[in-house]
């Protein structure tokens, strides 16, 4: 046979003995039926979980920046500095009033003998404090001197040794016991990523500080004693449907004395008291012996976070089990009144008007208006039979004063094996709310788990993925990145969750935010130093899922399956009846750029020019990071519909969401 003869009857033999089915799926179309939606989208479905970890509270979104302002550390002068020309025993002391002030004993007292000698006291900041060239910033103190003396020299210092900013206080005398409060505002004139803050003692006398407290005038609208502006944007951007707080592990604790007391973060901040944050000594590769909860940021401030930026509230309380990974101690069950009455005393702190007594004080912290409270979850991962003894306490005492009140019940800390078994079997026997699943697993397990609910029970309870981020290396490990592997892979998860709407009602990645000289926990969904933040491509995997929302799910299908993998290709789509779009998420997770043709069926009219907004990368290893903030963010261009096909061009690796109008 002729060479060429030969060869084309090659190609003809091959071509048919390929196998089939790739033939098949490559040119089978994806069906969108806009017509016929199989569940509703919950307003709540993409939210964020907020945890004070890696710095995500003190150090982070609360805006203070003086590190042990009250001297409540276990070292009392951790994190200052002392300097004086002449060493004077007795100088500076350390007082511990715990008989007068549980809450808040220790405070600084300052005695100069000299008007000549130089005293004075430098406060690090949390890893430095960031400053900003221009920006006013807010000093202020709370103090007691029986006799004016002594005038405060403050200065703001860059990293170069710099003085960048400066104002002097001279407090006036305090009438007896009585504290006062001394403010001064002054500008910094340079701006500095890791400053710190003198505050020299000029003449003689003597003088007692106690919250030592500087905010930058930036704050999160504008609110002195404020957020961080930058990173609460962050948040506000993603539109997120809810807000979980305050964790995560440190509602448990490591035992029950330091877990998480709501009751304990309202009010005065100088009657709050301190807990040490259970992260701080958590990972011995990741000590942290500096990180405290002040609760500066507490309850009012969590509500009136999840209400700044429109998302419901979902605060978790401790059920009476501390941290099993810990010493998992348990509150006897004839204990645990307190625990509930908490959880009770909470709803109405919420929600109760000013004839009520926890309503009240929500009135007189500011908030007349009830922050609609409508769910709390009951533990965080707390497992076993002991945790389901103390659950059914709680729920039962939690809805026969709230009855339509929501429940979001633990299983655990893993998605599969006994204790999820367990647990998920005991908690449909109680027709529990919402069950709370977690996964930290690697990205492979996010794609083979896309389908993980397609046969969950629909008239059942209902699932909050309440924590998951792909593990580029393995849980806790320390080198976890967010590349953009673990975003796509997140992505395509998450088709499955939206898909299934009808049965999961809440989604949030974890951890949300992480200080880069300060984390504990790797992959994050938000990375900070003192000035910056930037979003991951997990991020914006995230706000592309919450910005995308729309109100109900309809059926995307190949071949008359919904497209979980075949090809390495996951689709969800959804309506917004709010704007009438449909909106298709297309996430292709393979090597290979893909062409497919999405044909648009059950439209009365379809608008031929729509958008595409791409995630993709050139690497899978490509991460975002302080000096490209940008490296991987979704793009958005213009795409045009054909009738009602739309030819879907897929990169590499990427995550298409396509937005069609049909008007
Ligand atoms: O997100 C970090 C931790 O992971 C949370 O505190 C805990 O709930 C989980 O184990």
């Amino acid at each position: 046979m002729p060479i060429k003869k030969l060869f084309v009857a090659f190609l003809i033999t091959t071509v048919l003995s390929l196998p089939s089915t790739v033939k098949a799926q490559n040119n089978t179309p994806i069906i969108v039926q806009v017509n016929k939606p199989i569940a509703e989208v919950q307003p709540t479905m993409w939210g964020v979980f907020f945890e004070d970890i890696n710095l995500g509270a003190d150090g982070g979104i609360y805006a203070e920046l003086i590190k042990n302002r009250s001297f409540e550390f276990y070292q009392p002068l951790m994190g200052w500095k002392v300097t004086q020309n002449t060493f004077n025993e007795g100088s500076v002391l350390i007082v511990n009033r715990e008989e007068k002030n549980t809450n808040n004993p220790r405070f600084i007292r300052i005695t100069k003998e000299a008007a000549a000698d130089t005293l004075g006291i430098t406060n690090e900041g949390f890893r430095g404090m960031g400053i900003k060239k221009g920006l006013r910033y807010d000093f202020s103190v709370m103090y007691h001197q029986p006799t004016a003396g002594l005038t405060l020299h403050i200065e703001l210092v860059s990293m170069a040794g710099k003085v960048i900013g400066t104002t002097t206080l001279k407090p006036a005398a305090t009438v007896d016991a009585a504290w006062g409060k001394a403010i001064a505002s002054f500008n910094a004139t340079d701006s500095s990523l890791k400053g710190k803050l003198n505050i020299w003692f000029e003449g003689a006398g003597k003088i007692d500080l106690d919250i030592i407290s500087l905010f930058p005038e930036d704050t999160w609208k504008k609110r002195p004693g404020g957020m961080r502006a930058d990173m609460i944007q962050l948040l506000a951007d993603m539109k997120p449907g809810f807000i979980r707080f305050p964790g995560g592990c440190i509602v448990e604790g490591h035992e029950l004395s330091t877990r998480y007391q709501w009751k304990k973060t309202i009010g005065p901040i100088e009657e709050r008291q301190l807990s040490i944050n259970r992260w701080n000594s958590e990972f011995t590769h990741r000590p942290t012996p500096d990180y405290f909860q002040t609760f500066g940021l507490g309850f009012f401030e969590y509500f009136q976070l999840a209400e700044d930026i429109g998302a419901s509230p979902l605060p978790i309380l401790n059920c009476g089990m501390a941290c099993q990974f810990n010493t998992a101690e348990v509150i006897p069950i004839d204990q645990l009144d307190t625990y509930v009455q908490d959880a009770l005393d909470l709803i109405e702190f919420a929600n109760g008007d000013a004839t009520t007594q926890w309503g009240k004080v929500r009135v007189q912290m500011g908030h007349p208006a009830p922050f609609n409270l409508k769910m709390m979850g009951v533990g965080n991962e707390n497992w076993g039979p002991q945790y389901l003894e103390r659950l059914k306490i709680f729920s039962k005492a939690i809805k026969a004063r709230y009855p339509d009140f929501k429940i979001v019940n633990s299983s655990g800390t893993d998605p599969n094996g006994e204790r999820f078994d367990f647990l998920n079997t005991e908690l449909r026997k109680m027709n529990a709310d919402i069950i709370d699943e977690h996964y930290y697993r690697r990205p492979e397990w996010f794609l083979a788990n896309a389908a993980r609910y397609d046969n969950y029970p629909r008239n059942a309870s209902k699932i909050f993925a309440g924590e998951y981020a792909a593990q580029s290396d393995h849980t806790v490990s320390i080198d976890n990145k967010n590349n953009a592997e673990t975003a796509i892979a997140e992505a395509a998860f998450m088709t499955g969750l939206e898909r299934n709407a009808a049965v999961v009602n809440m989604a949030s990645y974890a951890p949300l935010f992480a200080h880069i000289d300060g984390w504990q926990w790797t992959p994050d969904l938000i990375w900070v130093n003192n000035l910056q933040s930037y979003g991951t491509p997990n991020y914006y995997v995230q706000k592309l899922y919450s910005t995308n929302k729309g109100t109900n799910v309809v059926p995307a299908l190949m071949d008359g399956q919904s497209v979980s993998g075949q090809d390495s290709i996951y689709v969800s789509a959804v309506i917004d009846k709010n704007t009438n779009d449909v909106i298709i998420k297309v996430v292709n997770a393979s090597a290979n750029a893909i062409n497919k043709v999405i044909t648009i069926n059950g439209a009365k009219k379809i608008t031929p020019a729509a958008t595409v907004t791409v995630l993709k990368s050139n690497s899978v290893l490509d991460v975002n990071s302080f000096a490209t903030p940008e490296a991987v963010i979704p793009v958005a261009s213009a795409v045009q519909i054909k009738g009602s096909k739309l030819a879907a061009s897929l990169p590499a690796h990427s995550f298409s969401v396509y937005r069609i109008g049909m008007k």
